[in-house]
Order: C-alpha cells, then sequence, then structure tokens
C-alpha cells in the first residue's frame, strides 16, 4: 500500500514478505540470486519448478523497456539448490540514474536469504586479445558513474543497509572466479578474465572514449552491473560476475565500428545457451562444500 521507497529500510522488508507470499515461498530461502544481462535469460528458463512474477505484478517494480529483458522474478531449482533470477534488470539509463530504485531487487535478494549473487551482462571488448562470443569472467570493476556522483549508496544512511562506507576489495570473490575458470576449461567455454567498466549510457562509446577505457585498464565496456555489485557487496553477499562479449569496439577513430543493439542481442543470444550451462554447473559445484 503507497508508494514504495527503494531508500527506505522497512519499505523493503514489507515488499520482501510480500513477494515471499505472492511466489508461495514459505520458508525456502534462496541461496543463489542471478541476474541476467541482455539475452541471458536463459538460465531462467531452465530453473526446475518455476514460479514466475511478472515485475508489472510486483509493487515498486518498474517494466523493462529495454529489448532482450523479460521482466521476471523467478524463483526455483538449479542443480537442486533454491534460486531466485532476476530475468531483466534496471539500467540507470532508463530510469534517470536512480540507482536506489535500480538496486532494489538486490537488496530484496538479500532480504529473501540470498549469500550468493551471479550477474551477468552483455559487453563490449576493449582488449583486442577478445572475440565476440567469449565469456569473460570479471575479475575487478572501475565504476565510472560511481566514481563521479552516482552511487547506490547515496543517501541510504539506515544502518540496517549495511556500512555507508563499503569496502570493495575482493568485491568479485576470488575463490569463485578460480571455480568458474576451471569449471569453464573444462567444458570448453570461450573463457577470459577482465576487468568490467561501466559506461552510464544509454549511447555506447566513442572510439576516442574506447581507447581512454583502455587505457585505463578496461577488458571490456558495459552499461550495467557495478551499481548491482556495489549494493550486493553493502548487503555482505558474495559476487560472481561475467560478461558475455558481444562486439569488439574499435579504439581508432578512423576506422569506427557501429555498434548495434541488435547485434549485440544476436550474439547474446547464441553464446547464452552456453552461459547457462556454465552457470548451472557452476551453482552445483560452488555449494558442494
Ligand atoms: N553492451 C554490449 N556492447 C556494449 C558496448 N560496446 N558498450 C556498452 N554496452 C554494451
Amino acid at each position: 500500500r503507497g508508494p514504495i521507497d527503494p531508500t527506505n529500510f522497512d519499505h523493503l522488508v514489507r515488499l520482501s514478505e510480500l513477494i515471499r507470499s505472492m511466489a508461495d515461498l514459505g520458508t525456502l530461502q534462496p541461496e543463489f540470486g542471478i541476474i541476467c544481462g541482455s539475452g541471458l535469460g536463459a538460465i531462467a528458463d531452465q530453473m526446475e519448478g518455476a514460479r514466475i512474477l511478472p515485475f508489472s505484478e510486483v509493487p515498486g517494480f518498474p517494466q523493462p523497456s529495454v529489448i532482450g529483458h523479460k521482466g521476471n522474478l523467478v524463483f526455483g531449482r538449479i542443480g537442486g539448490h533454491f534460486c531466485m533470477c532476476l530475468q531483466g534488470r534496471f539500467h540507470p539509463y532508463e530510469h534517470k540514474m536512480d540507482m536506489a530504485l535500480c538496486t532494489m531487487p538486490v537488496r530484496l535478494m538479500a532480504l529473501l536469504g540470498v549469500r550468493t549473487m551471479i550477474v551477468s551482462n552483455a559487453a563490449g571488448a576493449l582488449n583486442g586479445d577478445f572475440q565476440t562470443g567469449d565469456l569473460m569472467v570479471i575479475k575487478d570493476h572501475i565504476f565510472l558513474p560511481g566514481l563521479s556522483g552516482y552511487s547506490p549508496l547515496l543517501g541510504i544512511s539506515d544502518p540496517r543497509f549495511g556500512s555507508r562506507f563499503v569496502s570493495l576489495h575482493n568485491a568479485y570473490d576470488k575463490e569463485l572466479r578460480k571455480k568458474a575458470m576451471s569449471l569453464g576449461r573444462q567444458m570448453k567455454v570461450p573463457l577470459r578474465e577482465g576487468i568490467y567498466v561501466m559506461n552510464a549510457g544509454p549511447q555506447y562509446e566513442t572510439a576516442a572514449e574506447c581507447s581512454l577505457i583502455a587505457r585505463m585498464g578496461g577488458d571490456a565496456v558495459g552499461m550495467s552491473t557495478c551499481h548491482e555489485v556495489t549494493v550486493a557487496r553493502q548487503c555482505g553477499m558474495r559476487v560472481f560476475g561475467f560478461s558475455l562479449i558481444t562486439n569488439c569496439s574499435s579504439v581508432d577513430s578512423d576506422e569506427p565500428v557501429e555498434v548495434s543493439h541488435a547485434e549485440v542481442l544476436e550474439v547474446a543470444a547464441k553464446g547464452g545457451a552456453l552461459a547457462s550451462k556454465w552457470m548451472a554447473e557452476l551453482i552445483r559445484q560452488i555449494s558442494e562444500k
């Protein structure tokens, strides 16, 4: 009842309880929370006993406006483990940089019991060794909007959300990265590891911007993920992230390469099936402790 304020902890507690009852979860706690990137929603389609809540039925959830993002909250089992999946995400460029709104699903995941977040995205390669279709395990990120005043932690002062000055060391859990790399090699996944850079978008980067981002240490660039990971760490969740490389960016203004969302979706659809298999196997293995 009434509007949901994503910076109000009590509102989010009540919303998490509502979601729990809408999805008929009882006392079930999802262990893993998955955020699917553009065209990477296939993992949710593989969930056993899926319970689907369209975003349109969840109070406070906007409808995704980006093609390739379905807009469902899906609960179900992957490899025997109860998981929740965000089939579609909220990009800051869709919501006038309202970072608290865009990260609300991450805070809800934590309130529902999620301890490990797996996040994926479609990204453009800046590293000249990368090819389209490669999967890049995210080793660390450069959150350009976060460095310039668009942090999802702005205005969050209730200590129940976690520490205000969140340390982002080991943001992408080293142990999970190692497991994912060795599993990916066994499964013959075209694997890379690198630094993800977030451009607020929605415009793609100029060649000069790609050159800058490459020189600052970026291997891939996209328009999501960093705000979600920042909040997941504030909530104390472990994080694993990967990018599906959908296009290779030019760093030469005289040899520019056009990027199109249709191309991004086409490559993501092709690579999505293998990525989903790898993720499902990873979930099976990382829970076997
Ligand atoms: N998503 C896919 N490719 C991208 C790029 N080059 N820049 C930003 N987001 C992307």
